[in-house]
């Protein structure tokens, strides 16, 4: 680790219900709305299910939660809770749920929520829970012990309300398919999904150990050495996933686990779709962490191939050695809009012992149109390679040829001509010629040419009579 400070950005939290328009300029409102949802949204450390009055000090963190979730404005929060303070024993949780501001199903749903994040009523046939690992925005994370094999494992719980899609459920479990087809040393291995109760469970490979983005937090940014080691093997294992056909959609520093003796893991792979949320079609809808998204993810029209992966994968690449996102702002949407119009600064001008090599890689996954970027996870692999045996990334300078950049102004999916070199002195003169010989002959020429030939044609009858007679 080198001592620079790590600079990790507010927005790094993953999209959720987000709304598919997105302007190229200017903000959306419903998109601002989702955007400030997103950022506001962290695990509660709250223990939920007991009668609001009784344990008023914790409602805080729940009330949060509640607002964070847009079950309630803050503004009816903050009124309940001076009412509260005007009655003896007032709680502004039962006061909200007495007006009728709060629905009490949506209080339940809720409490339930944060009830399975501890582990508390959760029951998974052929699983004992261990304890608590973690909360993400949308999931919650166990340990737990596969009792047939006798394995620890970790299971993600979703919030109840997925299961009741029944879309979202098709696709969660088709997806869960996919990836425990996978098979690779550098992704977290899926090993079972379903339902249990009414929750939706996935369960997979028990990493002890801790993700890129705490190891950034906690120790400031990786050498370039380090994140090579990383790199590789993580661009490795996003080949295995784009040849089985799964795009992650999701790449970002918490979802590169490292094990207890640092080997680097991709995590929820094929789970990219919890970050959007029940309720809504695929088509349409925006998957990922607006930090590292790509720029074509923000297109509701725009269909995704692996290269969105490759672009994720640069941001963080970005952020493991300059200590921030490539582009931070306050909002996710300054930071989309930033993904979609602007340049991303140099990696070497931001860091200057990051190599040139390192940095034009980190440029190449970052280009604004996939056709510019690396052609397969394979291409990457071999340019981070070559960095780390101190080299030069081949491919990614290749990558400036006026063939691409000529691609970049072209609309995705057409492909620009390429720009044909200028001639050579003796091209242009072999031009010349051949346009000379190819010149119809003049008129007259040829009418003289017809009657050379009837002439000759004439005298040799002649001759051949006067010999006749
Ligand atoms: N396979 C695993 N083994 C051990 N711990 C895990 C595993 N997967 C996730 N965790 C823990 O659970 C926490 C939550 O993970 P989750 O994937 O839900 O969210 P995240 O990726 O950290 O964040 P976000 O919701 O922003 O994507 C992680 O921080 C991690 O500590
Ligand atoms: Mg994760």
């Amino acid at each position: 680790m080198s001592d620079t400070p790590a600079n990790p950005s507010a927005s790094a939290e993953p999209l959720k219900n987000m709304p598919a328009s997105m302007p190229d300029a200017g903000p959306d409102p419903s998109l601002e709305a989702a955007a400030d949802r997103n950022n506001a949204v962290q695990p509660p450390s709250v223990t939920a299910g007991s009668p609001p009055a009784a344990e008023p000090q914790k409602m805080d963190a729940l009330s949060e939660l509640l607002i964070s979730r847009k079950y309630i404005t803050a503004e009816a929060m903050t009124a309940a809770m001076a009412k509260a303070k005007t009655m003896p024993k007032g709680n502004a949780i039962q006061i909200l749920l007495a007006e009728g501001t709060l629905k009490k199903q949506d209080y339940e749903t809720l409490r339930a929520d944060v009830q399975s994040r501890q582990g508390q009523n959760l029951r998974i046939p052929g699983y004992e829970i261990m304890g608590f690992l973690g909360a993400g925005a949308m999931a919650s994370v166990f340990k737990g012990r596969q009792q047939s094999l006798d394995r620890v494992v970790a299971i993600k719980v979703l919030p109840q309300k997925y299961s009741e899609d029944l879309e979202f459920v098709r696709r969660f479990a088709a997806e869960g398919k996919i990836a425990a087809k996978l098979n690779h040393p550098n992704i977290v291995q899926a090993y079972d999904e379903g339902i249990a109760g009414n929750q939706h469970f996935f369960v997979m490979e028990y990493i002890d150990g801790t993700t890129v983005h705490d190891v950034i937090n906690q120790h400031g940014v990786y050498t370039e050495q380090e994140v090579l080691k990383i790199a590789i093997l993580i661009a490795d294992a996003l080949a295995h996933a784009h040849h089985m056909g799964l795009i992650h959609r999701d790449v970002k520093p918490k979802n590169i686990m490292l094990t207890s003796r640092g080997v680097p893991k991709l995590a929820d792979m094929g789970l990219a779709m919890l970050n959007s949320g029940p309720g809504e079609e695929e088509k349409g809808k925006i998957y990922g962490t607006p930090a590292y998204l790509a720029p074509e993810q923000a297109k509701p029209d725009v269909v995704l191939d692996s290269r969105a992966d490759i672009y994720s994968f640069g941001a963080t690449i970005y952020h493991m050695v300059i200590g921030h996102v490539p582009f931070p702002a306050s909002t996710a949407v300054e930071m989309i809009q930033k993904h979609l119009n602007q340049e991303v600064e140099s990696p070497h001008k931001a860091n200057p012992n990051i190599s040139t090599g390192l940095s034009d890689i980190i440029e190449v996954c970052m280009a604004k149109s996939p056709s510019a970027r690396y052609a397969s996870a394979e291409d990457l692999v071999a340019d981070l390679k070559a960095v780390q045996n101190g080299g030069a990334p081949t491919i990614a300078r290749r990558g400036f040829s006026i063939e691409s950049i000529a691609a970049i102004d072209a609309p995705e999916g057409m492909v620009a001509p390429p720009k044909a070199a200028p001639p050579t002195i003796e091209e242009e003169a072999a031009a010349f010629f051949k346009a000379q010989a190819m010149q119809p002959k003049p008129l007259h020429r040829q009418k003289l040419f017809w009657w050379t030939v009837v002439g000759w044609g004439l005298a040799v009858l002649m001759m051949l009579v006067a010999i006749a007679k």
